[in-house]
């Protein structure tokens, strides 16, 4: 296995303002299983578009097999049999899942498609990948943000690649399907692919890579081996932040206080989620654990007004207040972090700085004028509080790197001042320090009685942050967690099985 497939040598990237990729030098063996890590922003994600063709380096070369290379475009690197699941979803909505995995490789049937055939490959796929019998004619726009993900590794894994690249596939996966993808790598690895992967779940890379690679700052820090894995979490996060990281969750102060600050009472949605009943108090922070496609991303924007309720009632300090729409519910005090940022959450054509304004225009303009000073001193608060990086206000949305997307959502919802907060995966995609940070603001908030509610995937993460656990599943409240009793075990069971 020590022959190298692929070789990028000396590559520099340059943006406006930032030195992405600074004489970077990434080499991957033949059927190599290789991460690569490194904090938002370290350049992960632009040294897999120069590979893909996307971008253009400023200098350095590319050998695969040990015969340079040149891939100015998409199409050089797929003739070159590299294939990439980017980060950020390239499916088009409006299409169906089979339409997507089949875009510009349909089957043919003399002059037509042959529709029956496309069908079952398609189901095929996804059974792979632990879908079975899902409805494959779904419009990926009405698809959740999971299976959109699955869909994508689809389409590039049943594509005759000997290079796969997968940018962070597991950020908005439950166990079950990275359980799945993980078996699916094995497969490929043995039938010889050589796979690159990006991810911030750094558990998962100690147990099954064979070498990681850290970037920081735009600069390969160090690759490490992992042939008996033998490294550990500890020694990647301190190359990656350049020191000890000693605690994961910063400690909580818990509130006395006890007052219910909202109350939902029998939320129904026909097919989605039924009689969802539960109370959150002032300070609290109340976690939502379950598998992907439980409900539980429904289920908050049932609350948040973004998913019209069959019925069922909402309470806020006791009082009921009609949510038809998301603007009833920010009138009520109410924020919602969705998960799926680039949807929902940003306009990727506009600069941070309106990004983050974008929900509380009104608090800055007077008379219709937007009182620039005092948007500008709050932004830059938000920038400075949450370290978005690069901290430039002027910059469009779609130039960050994800986890700095991810950091604007929080701070245009922050802005707004809520009284409760919804977080549908609010760290996903983010590193270990930046976590941290969150955490860090999730507890100031509850501190100053903020009523949070917190849904992930990560049941660790959810242990050490919250209060309180609800597991969802079908669509139903099935079990209640208390801090004190909080077992890793007890909580997978309660989601998993009747
Ligand atoms: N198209 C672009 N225009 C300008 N700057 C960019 C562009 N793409 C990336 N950058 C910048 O290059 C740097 C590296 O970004 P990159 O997306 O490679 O980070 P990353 O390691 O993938 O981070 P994350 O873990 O957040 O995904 C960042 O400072 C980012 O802001
Ligand atoms: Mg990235």
């Amino acid at each position: 296995m020590d022959k190298n497939i692929l070789e990028m040598n000396n590559i520099t990237k340059a943006f406006p303002g930032v030195v992405a990729l600074d004489n970077v030098s990434f080499h991957l063996r033949k059927g190599e299983f290789h991460a690569i890590c490194g904090e938002n922003g370290a350049g992960k994600s632009t040294l897999m578009k120069i590979l893909g063709g996307v971008y253009t380096p400023d200098a350095g070369e590319i050998l695969i097999n040990g015969k340079s290379v040149q891939i100015g475009t998409p199409l050089d690197s797929i003739l070159n049999k590299i294939s990439i699941i980017y980060q950020e979803f390239n499916l088009v909505p409006e299409l169906s899942i089979t339409e997507n995995l089949f875009l510009g490789k349909e089957i043919r049937k003399g002059i037509g498609l042959n529709k029956k055939q496309m069908h079952k490959e398609a189901k095929k796929t996804l059974a792979r990948l632990g879908l079975k019998d899902f409805d494959c004619e779904r419009l990926v726009s009405n698809c959740s943000i999971a299976i959109q993900q699955l869909v994508e590794i689809g389409k590039a894994v049943f594509y005759d690649a000997d290079i796969l690249v997968m940018d962070e596939p597991t950020a908005v996966l439950s166990e079950k399907e990275t359980t799945a993808l993980f078996a699916l790598i094995e497969q490929l690895l043995a039938k010889g692919i050589s796979i690159i992967y990006i991810s911030h779940r750094l558990e998962e890379i100690v147990s099954t890579c064979h070498r990681v690679t850290v970037l920081r700052d735009g600069k390969n820090v160090k690759t490490l081996n992992n042939d008996h894995y033998n490294i550990n979490k500890e020694d990647i996060i301190k190359l990656m932040v350049g020191r000890d990281m000693m605690d994961y969750y910063p400690e909580k102060i818990r509130l006395q206080n006890k007052d219910v600050i909202l109350e939902v009472k029998n939320l129904s949605k026909e097919k989605t989620f039924r009689h969802v009943n539960f109370q959150l108090a002032k300070g609290e922070i109340l976690g939502f654990s379950g598998l992907v496609g439980a409900g539980r991303s429904e289920i908050m924007k049932g609350i948040f007004g973004a998913l019209k309720i069959d019925e069922g009632e909402i309470l806020v300090d006791g009082e009921r207040v009609h949510i038809q729409k998301p603007s009833d519910a920010i009138r009520a005090g109410i924020a919602l972090l969705p998960e799926d940022r680039k949807r929902e959450g940003l306009v990727m054509k506009l600069n941070l700085s309106d990004n983050i304004c974008l929900a509380t225009l009104k608090q800055f303009s007077k008379m219709g004028t937007i009182i620039k000073k005092k948007k500008n001193s709050l932004v830059h608060k938000f920038i400075g509080y949450l370290q978005i990086r690069p901290a430039l206000s002027e910059r469009l949305m779609e130039n960050f790197s994800g986890g700095n997307q991810q950091k604007a959502v929080i701070a245009k919802w922050l802005i707004a001042n809520p009284r409760i907060v919804i977080l549908d995966e609010p760290t996903r995609g983010i590193d270990v320090g930046a976590k941290y940070e969150i955490y860090t603001i999730i507890n100031e908030l509850a501190k100053k009685g903020v009523g949070i509610i917190f849904v992930s995937s990560e049941l660790l993460e959810l242990i050490g942050v919250c209060d309180r656990i609800l597991v969802v599943r079908e669509g139903k409240i099935v079990s209640e967690h208390m801090k004190e009793g909080f077992s890793e075990e007890e909580i997978i069971k309660s989601a998993a099985y009747n």
